[in-house]
């Protein structure tokens, strides 16, 4: 009654208590997106129960069971308690940049001068959060008079497909098939279609297929985004796992259209228009320590930093000294390497011949094509206690209804060796 006599609350009158009520408004973007993969799979597998004498393996999520290196323990416990107090800085501390540096230049053989190590690199908290937010960047409003378009691979990462609708642009898929290589066709990308692209995603080793773009591939991606005035996001998080090769990576190329000269029209342009992602949860096993960084063109960069200034929780102090670390040694990455291709000879040994079985170039996934990707999920769990993931959660299905990811399934080889090897041939077994 008090307040009720308050002349500064009775100026507008809001509901009463007991009256009705209004449900909050919300984002109606969201309501376009599919389920996370994931919760497709809980719903799919919801009235299936594993056979009561099997125990269960979850080869579904990409996971690292290695062991994170000892590494990362001491150097948390080497950070002083003072800095687990602080705020985290958004452009991450001066010996995190360094470290991710040195790694840059050690990998790529780049020049120490061609990231910019103060203007050109970021941290992420984990690189999921940043490809989120490179779209909020990226995406204009209108982009050649018309809504933007977001280009992302067919099959993708979950994540870009969220961050293009919710920024407000048109996700526009790529198919990568079997046919293109496991990687979109950049040639078949309309003049029209890249005029309003705002963002192009592509990943390499791409997940789940695991192919690797080459350099001269790389090279087409960043020359068409400057052609065309667009953001290239390379989501090169499984850089470092892989089989015969190192993948090359965007900065690379970035160089090497820089070396090919003033005829290319390229000269002087260093790492313009390209943001590239990594991540310490594949490299080094610490997908919990949620490290990452954001690393590139200076302008993008300097924008990314005002956008992260309002958005990003960050990596505390003493994360970052244990990324610094990480990132500054290689040693517990080529154990890594070794172990992932051990799991990757026990499940060739098991699958070679079958579901159209290759060795991943990059990356710790098979995908393999069982016929319907559903129905095989369900099996494998009900008959063995075996998760795995159906490809179609991965891949937009066409206007037509078609979905070229719906005969496969994704398999994580992300468990000891004699695990993947019991995983695989049980697949084998089941599936026939
Ligand atoms: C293709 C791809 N990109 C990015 C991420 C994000 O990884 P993180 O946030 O742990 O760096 C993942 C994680 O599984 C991934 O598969």
């Amino acid at each position: 009654m008090e307040l009720a006599a308050d002349p500064r609350l009775s100026v507008t009158t809001h509901p009463v208590v007991g009256g009705p009520t209004v449900g909050p408004s919300l984002n109606a973007r969201l309501g376009g997106l599919s389920d996370y993969p994931f919760t497709r799979l809980a719903a799919l597998l919801v009235d299936v129960t594993p056979r009561s004498n099997t125990t269960p393996l979850m080869l579904s999520i990409g996971e690292p069971q290695h062991e994170p290196p000892a590494l990362l323990a001491q150097a948390l416990a080497a950070a002083p308690l003072a800095d687990w107090g602080k705020y985290p800085p958004t452009i991450g501390t001066a010996p995190f940049r360094a470290a991710v540096h040195g790694w840059l230049c050690r990998r790529y053989g780049l020049p120490a001068s061609f990231v910019d190590v103060d203007k050109g690199i970021l941290p992420a908290t984990g690189t999921r959060e940043a490809l989120f937010q490179v779209a909020l960047l990226a995406t204009p409003q209108r982009k050649d008079g018309r809504q933007p378009a977001v280009l992302i691979p067919n099959p993708f990462y979950a994540v870009y497909e969220g961050a293009a609708a919710l920024a407000g642009a048109e996700p526009v898929f790529m198919p990568a098939t079997r046919e293109t290589g496991f990687l979109p066709d950049l040639d078949a990308l309309s003049p029209d279609l890249l005029a309003r692209t705002a963002l192009m995603y592509l990943c390499t080793p791409s997940n789940p297929q695991g192919a690797v773009a080459d350099l001269a591939y790389l090279k087409k991606a960043i020359t068409l985004a400057r052609a065309y005035g667009f953001v290239l996001a390379l989501d090169e998080c499984y850089a470092e796992i892989w089989d015969k090769a190192p993948p090359p990576g965007g900065f690379e190329a970035a160089l090497a259209l820089e070396n090919d000269g003033a005829g290319q029209g390229q000269a002087g342009q260093g790492t313009a228009n390209l943001l590239v992602f990594n991540s310490l949860s594949k490299r080094s096993s610490a997908a919990g320590l949620r490290s990452g960084f954001i690393a590139g063109d200076p302008a993008l960069i300097q924008a990314f930093t005002r956008l992260r200034s309002y958005a990003l929780a960050g990596n505390a102090l003493p994360a970052l000294a244990a990324a610094a670390a990480l990132w500054g040694d290689d040693a517990h990455v080529e154990e890594n390497r070794r172990l992932y291709r051990q799991k990757i000879d026990a499940a060739e040994a098991a699958l070679k011949g079958r579901y159209g079985f290759y060795r991943p170039a990059g990356g710790f996934f098979l995908w393999l094509e069982v016929g319907d990707g559903e129905a095989a999920t369900r099996k494998l769990w009900g008959e063995a206690g075996v998760r795995v993931l159906p490809g179609a959660y991965f891949t937009r299905s066409e206007p037509d209804g078609s979905n070229a990811g719906r005969p496969f399934i994704r398999v994580a080889l992300v468990h000891d060796t004699e695990t993947v090897a019991r995983a695989c041939e049980t697949i084998a077994r089941v599936l026939g």
